[in-house]
């Protein structure tokens, strides 16, 4: 059975992607997921802060004069090199894509385009397959509107995108006012992929000790759906590359997403709840339904869906509330 698949330009066995995630984030983690047979991994994002912290450490040790002899900054061949922990996490990606077969994609998180995103050629020289810009940001400010967050996240893509030969790919959450605009504005940026979508933290309250409450769930199936539905819509209608990320919990959320277009079906909570191993379950399900369904390629499953070939792309916008609701039966009489 032909699984293979093309992601951000990368030939890939398969569409079963390891997403960014605290399993990837050491050497043999990535390991365990490329032996468990993920076509290729996401390692865990760098942020902004961090980048910005190192910096400012950095010049915080030159303005106190231990750097300030011109050659003793020979001794650190990039600032942001100079001061921890990044240098382990870049490290720890150089050595994954020497002994790695499967591409090793590094992920960056900020949302304000400035000095950190030249961040991501270091990235690309330590033999990233290509950059996930993360624009995971919850924009709190009243005083800045919708228009300038996003201009500011294109932006944001155009500094990266200018820093990397690297294929691109843009990982955004769902909440905008006209998602397929947005879509088609990040690859105007230069974005070679999209990663759909964010999943964004949302603390509970606790009624005890009546604080915000610490709270991170793991995904389940269901909410696959607001992904599903825009990459069902962009599917074809876009030259990006398409990523679907959330809820997938079995082969059937990857087979849903494969038919409403996806080019890649990440999962992160799955293998966090059942280990690196779930990798191979993923695959075995898709290939069986696959077979039982006379499907010898994924050409064959992918975009099936999309809403540009289906008669009544309708299908995927306008709920027929009535029609559904009367299943429901007594509720409504
Ligand atoms: C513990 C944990 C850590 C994560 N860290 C990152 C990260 O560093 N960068 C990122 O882009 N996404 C991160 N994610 C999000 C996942 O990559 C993924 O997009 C999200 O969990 C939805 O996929 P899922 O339903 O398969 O879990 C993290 C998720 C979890 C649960």
């Amino acid at each position: 059975m032909d699984l293979r698949t093309t992601y951000l330009g990368l030939r890939l066995d398969h569409p079963i992607v390891a997403s960014a995630s605290p399993l990837s984030r050491e050497f043999d983690g990535i390991r365990r997921l490329e032996d468990a047979g993920a076509a290729a991994v996401v390692m865990p994002s760098i942020y902004q802060e961090e980048i910005e912290a190192e910096d400012e450490a950095f010049v915080t040790l030159v303005e106190r004069g231990s750097l300030a002899q011109p050659e003793a900054t020979d001794y650190f061949p990039g600032s942001t090199m100079a001061v921890g922990g990044l240098e382990s996490r870049v490290e720890t990606l150089r050595r994954a894509s020497e002994a790695c077969e499967i591409p090793i994609i590094a992920s960056l998180n900020g949302s304000t385009p400035a000095g950190w995103v030249e961040f991501a050629h270091e990235l690309e020289t330590a033999g990233a397959a290509a950059i996930e810009l993360n624009l995971y940001r919850v924009p709190t400010d009243p005083a800045v509107s919708g228009e300038t967050v996003e201009e500011r996240w294109l932006e944001t893509v155009r500094t990266v995108r200018a820093a990397v030969k690297l294929p691109l790919a843009v990982k955004l959450g769902p909440w905008l006012s006209s998602p397929a605009h947005f879509a088609a504005k990040l690859v105007e940026a230069g974005a070679d992929g999209l990663v759909l979508f964010n999943r964004f933290y949302e603390p509970d309250i606790d009624l005890e000790t009546l604080m915000p409450k610490p709270d991170l769930e793991l995904s389940h199936p269901y909410e696959i759906r607001q992904a599903l539905l825009w990459i069902a819509l962009l599917a074809r209608r876009t030259t990006a590359s398409l990523a679907a990320t959330s809820g997938v919990d079995s082969h059937e959320e990857v087979v849903k997403y494969l038919l409403g277009g996806a080019d890649v079906v990440m999962t992160t909570s799955s293998l966090l709840r059942r280990g690196p191993k779930h990798v191979g379950a993923l695959r075995q399900g898709l290939e069986a339904w696959m077979a039982g369904r006379g499907f010898d390629a994924i050409d064959d499953v992918r975009g099936r869906l999309a809403a540009s070939r289906l008669a009544h792309p309708e299908a995927y916008v306008r709920a027929q509330y009535i029609q559904i609701l009367t299943g429901y039966g007594g509720a409504l009489s």
